[in-house]
């Protein structure tokens, strides 16, 4: 038999035991019935792994053909991003366009005018609104805005910030979403105060400038307060959003839980629309690699259970995740599900009536009524 990769091998049932790898052909049984689908990845069934191989044996089968897991379904991916980018509704462009002209008119009257706190209702207004648009999306929005001018990038790149961050923060903290949207749109409210030609150079910038630039959120803290914000997660978003979970970050050094989680949540939104968006001096990151950042930089600079949010609010389910299925019945993702991501094969663990799963039973969701309803956690060994 051979594979695209040349890396598949003939196993003895018996051994499946101690090799983690990728199911290379759907196993069926005598009688016509998929046992174990194609692309299951044994490294994932724990313990019921036992079953399987008592279930094989009993079929009579000897072998297995098992992949060598040591690559993502890239292809795979591939055509799951563009389903993905051709087929998500945007946010209101009225209320994304609205957002992103509060924030520039918020960061112009810094530059032009004196502050008071009257200049924030208009963006506590658009906060409300956009947090209304995100709680009724079923998934992430990336994109959502696009930059029309350079000039336009801190705007625009605020509101995706504080659209992704409401997103993520509705998952993690429910009560905190909406001081996560409004702590996205403000994050970067410390560069009003940076100069222009710094702001908006066409180009990268110089140690010297780049210096100027990292105060920015120390600045931003301070004309918050100066807009009468008191909200203290307001301000922390602002200040501590360039902190790393590793603590290499600014301004404070700050490492893992001592970050505020919603500056741990708005980092992420951050970088991740900073990469997917186009520069005069840089091309936009493709999403998949931009996703993929995130989740090998999960551990290092950014809190690995947002990192791994991020993923799941797109649709995708790495093998590990632990989901909800439409008829409530509970499993674990073992295997990403070849060319749709978005049904990957299932080892149910709880019954649909609530009672633990005591036979092995693996769900192919391509072959299945059913459908993902929920994201409930994590069990993984491995990512992607
Ligand atoms: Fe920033």
């Amino acid at each position: 038999m051979t594979d695209l990769d040349g890396e598949v091998f003939k196993v003895p049932v018996q051994d499946l035991i101690s090799f983690g790898g990728i199911v290379a052909e759907d196993i069926i049984s005598a009688r016509g019935s998929v046992i174990i689908p194609k692309g299951t990845r044994l490294a994932m069934l724990g313990d019921s792994v036992l079953l399987l191989i008592r279930h094989l044996l009993d079929e009579g089968i000897g072998y297995v053909h098992v992949r060598r897991d040591d690559h993502v379904e890239q292809d795979a991916l591939d055509s799951f991003i563009d389903q993905v980018i051709n087929s998500n509704v945007i946010i209101d462009p009225e209320v994304a366009s609205k957002s992103i002209n509060e924030i520039k008119g918020l960061f112009d009257s810094i530059r032009t005018q004196h502050i008071t706190p009257e200049l924030l209702s208009p963006i506590t207004e658009v906060a409300k609104e956009l947090l209304e648009q995100i709680l009724t999306k079923p998934k992430i929005l990336f994109s959502v805005a696009k930059v029309h001018r350079w000039d336009e990038y801190t705007f625009v790149h605020s509101f995706n910030t504080a659209a992704i961050s409401g997103f993520l923060a509705h998952r993690m903290a429910p009560e905190s979403a909406e001081t996560a949207v409004l702590g996205g749109l403000l994050h970067d409210l410390g560069k009003a105060r940076i100069p222009l030609e710094i702001l908006n150079k066409p180009g990268p910038l110089t140690n010297e400038e780049f210096n100027v630039m990292k105060s920015h959120p120390v600045l931003g803290e301070k004309l918050a307060r100066e807009l009468g914000i008191d909200d203290p997660d307001v301000l922390a978003i602002i200040r501590s959003h360039h902190e790393r979970w590793c603590g290499s970050g600014y301004p404070d050094g700050k490492a893992g839980e001592d970050i505020p989680l919603l500056s741990r949540i708005v980092a992420v939104a951050d970088a991740f629309d900073a990469m997917t968006s186009e520069r005069s001096y840089k091309r936009a990151v493709p999403f998949r690699d931009a996703v993929n950042t995130i989740i090998v930089d999960g551990g290092t600079h950014f809190d690995p259970k947002v990192s791994r949010l991020l993923l799941t609010s797109f649709g995708m389910y790495p093998p590990g995740s632990v989901v909800e299925l439409s008829d409530k019945s509970i499993g674990v993702v073992v295997s990403s599900g070849g060319e749709d991501l978005l049904r990957p094969v299932i080892m149910i663990k709880v019954n649909p009536d609530g009672s633990l799963s005591d036979a092995l039973r693996l769900l192919d969701l391509k072959r299945s009524e059913l459908r993902i309803q929920r994201y409930l956690g994590w069990e993984g060994k491995r990512a992607l």
